[in-house]
């Protein structure tokens, strides 16, 4: 996974290189590097380490051109090094690229390659593509192009550009997104929207298997044989100001902050008026459709597996439907027992990763319908599955999930309640109750940001402890397991969530004087038990954070301090539970002095396996 960008046009390329990368750092970061293209002369310069190693090695004195391209690196085949780092070339340097994928048949084409006398600079899977080019070469830059893509195997956003070729880009994508930003007499590609929204609004997402040839005039859109697609313009409706900071100090923050509009605009258009019903517009489900279905499959990686499994207590609660949640890299290898019967439900931000998509076509081909839960419009798994919901959260930056999150939680709760309308499962007071909970959701959500002050002072006082575990039942134990994951992302401390009546079997081992445990107790049906399992760690000394509803006199007895969520239905808690917990991860990691919004090893959308 990494981020690409391509640029053609009258001004001077580097510049708008060097932005666009900056945006999609959050893609990958462990090297960078641009090409400018003169005319005359391809100059290549890249760096390992962050984007700014490499404006430091540029200095002010920026290669000069009107095109080119550029990448910033999340490493899959090559370590991090100078060497590694994308634009790679061909042995004449006539030829460069850069690539976010994997090539899945790279060894055996190097082998060949090398047999032919190609001499290789790197280590890494991409750099065969530029050799390829060269060897299918003959005097048509296009041509070599086409012919290159038939020989490859794999997923890719691949940008090409030839010295024998000025004034053209070419690209291509296969399981990797690329966007490419409609100008007016220069052309902009990259992996996101963010590298672009500052230039244009008007986009063209390429689909797999599509080619895009790029001039500052023009963009020819065609399939790998090249016949022509036709391609609707997209028009970007975010703020440009959505995908910065904002005047925060980083996006994570920002996007906590987000939370009560991500929540509402998600909302809108979709809560009946008379609060009877959840309007899906976009899902073409009859209720026919719905009546067969003996079992939905919850698929997802990382915070959406975690809300996947806040899902299942919705679908199974609400809908009365047996529901299974599954890691999206287990499902697919585990042969699922799946048929014609089955929803599949894929959660994922960024509708890319890798897993998820590949889990998801499983599904489709052993014959589930499908439905998406995505913030990515457009994006592979979106087009993938038969239905898609999307979350209306906006951009997402920070490589720690929050408002994705909180999103995919009120989207999966409208799901099943949608769901259980349709079967009949929940009587209409319910529903209306339910409904009612979730319109005050963003006013409560604001609420829980205006005061946290309390939550810094915890993160400040147990910001450099070792371990720290969340405890909690039901929706509560969900909830934890997101806590203890954005506890351990960003701020590198060992955190484990564990549902409260587990500790005793094997955990209770690991309290001892002074470990913060963080106690979730807001749901009534176990609350009493909960309580019993506070008072087990605060018998091993543990320092005991409880998280209650506000009205709630007893909590404060047992803990050593308290956190109040406003008093909300009993399934709606998750969506206001975990913002507290949010809080905690992101001022634990900065009293820590932590990268928060790129921590190490990990990035924002994994599109590799
Ligand atoms: C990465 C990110 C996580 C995210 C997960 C799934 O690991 O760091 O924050 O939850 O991918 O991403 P998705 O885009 O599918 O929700």
């Amino acid at each position: 996974m990494c981020g690409i960008v391509g640029y053609v046009g009258p001004k001077q390329a580097a510049d708008f290189l060097l932005e666009g990368m900056s945006k999609l750092e959050y893609r990958g970061y462990d090297s960078a590097g641009i090409a400018v293209f003169d005319g005359q002369t391809i100059a290549v310069q890249k760096s390992v380490g962050r984007l700014n190693n490499l404006e430091m090695k540029l200095g002010s004195s920026l290669p000069k051109g009107n095109m080119g391209i550029g990448h910033t690196r999340w490493a899959t085949h090559g370590r991090p090094s100078d060497l590694n780092s994308h634009p790679h070339t061909d042995c004449s340097g006539d030829f460069v690229i850069v690539h976010n994928g994997i090539i899945e048949n790279y060894l055996h084409l190097k082998e060949d390659l090398i047999a032919k006398g190609h001499v290789f600079a790197s280590e890494t899977d991409t750099e065969v593509v530029a050799h390829l080019l060269e060897e299918c070469y003959q005097g048509d830059f296009e041509a070599a192009v086409k012919k290159v893509l038939t020989i490859i195997e794999g997923s890719y956003a691949l940008v090409f550009m030839s010295k024998h070729d000025p004034g053209k880009i070419i690209c291509s994508k296969q399981d990797n997104p690329l966007v490419i930003g409609l100008g007016e007499g220069e052309n902009f590609i990259a992996s996101d929207i963010p590298a672009i929204i500052n230039y244009t609004r008007k986009t063209y997402i390429l689909s797999d298997g599509e080619m895009a040839i790029v001039t500052p005039e023009s963009v020819w859109v065609m399939n790998r044989q090249g016949v022509p697609v036709s391609k609707k313009v997209f028009e970007v409706n975010w703020d440009a100001e959505a995908a910065e900071k904002g005047g925060y100090e980083h996006f994570m923050i920002k996007e906590i902050y987000e939370q009560p509009k991500a929540i509402r605009e998600t909302m809108s258009g979709r809560l009946a008026k008379d609060d009877s019903s959840i309007i899906f517009d976009e899902l073409k489900w009859t209720k026919d459709d719905l009546a067969n279905i003996n079992k939905i499959f919850i698929i997802a990686c990382g915070t959406a597996y975690h809300a996947g499994i806040v899902g299942k207590y919705y679908l199974e609660q609400l809908a009365r439907v047996p529901v299974e949640v599954d890691i999206a890299s287990e499902f697919r290898y585990r042969s699922p027992l799946v048929d014609e019967n089955t929803l599949t439900l894929v959660i994922s931000q960024s509708g890319e990763t890798s897993d998820t998509l590949a889990a998801l076509k499983e599904a489709k081909r052993l014959g589930a319908r499908t439905i998406a839960i995505t913030n990515v419009v457009g994006s592979s798994i979106a087009r993938e599955a038969d239905q898609v919901i999307y979350t209306w959260a906006g951009p997402e930056i920070a490589v720690a999930s929050t408002k994705a999150y909180t999103t995919q939680l009120v989207s999966v709760c409208m799901f099943a309640i949608y769901i259980a309308g349709m079967r009949g499962t929940l009587p209409v007071e319910t529903i209306k109750t339910l409904i009612r909970g979730l319109r005050e959701l963003p006013a409560q959500a604001h609420e829980l940001l205006e005061d946290v002050e309390p939550i810094k002072t915890f993160a400040q006082q147990y910001g450099f402890a070792e371990d720290v575990f969340f405890i909690g039942r039901s929706l509560d134990y969900a909830v934890a397991l997101e806590g203890a994951l954005k506890l351990k992302e960003i701020s590198y401390i060992h955190a484990e969530a564990y549902a409260a009546g587990e500790l005793k079997h094997g955990t209770l081992a690991l309290i001892v004087d002074g470990v913060p445990v963080i106690a979730l107790a807001t749901q009534h049906d176990v609350y009493e038990k909960t309580l019993s399992n506070i008072k087990e760690v605060k018998a091993r000394d543990a320092v005991v954070i409880g998280i209650g509803l506000k009205g709630d006199k007893q909590l404060v007895k047992y803990v050593d301090h308290t956190i109040y969520i406003p008093a909300t239905e009993k399934y709606l808690t998750p969506i206001l539970t975990v913002i507290p917990l949010q809080l905690l991860a992101y001022y634990a990691a900065v009293t820590r002095g932590c990268d928060v919004d790129k921590p190490r090893n990990l990035a924002k959308s994994v599109t590799v396996e």
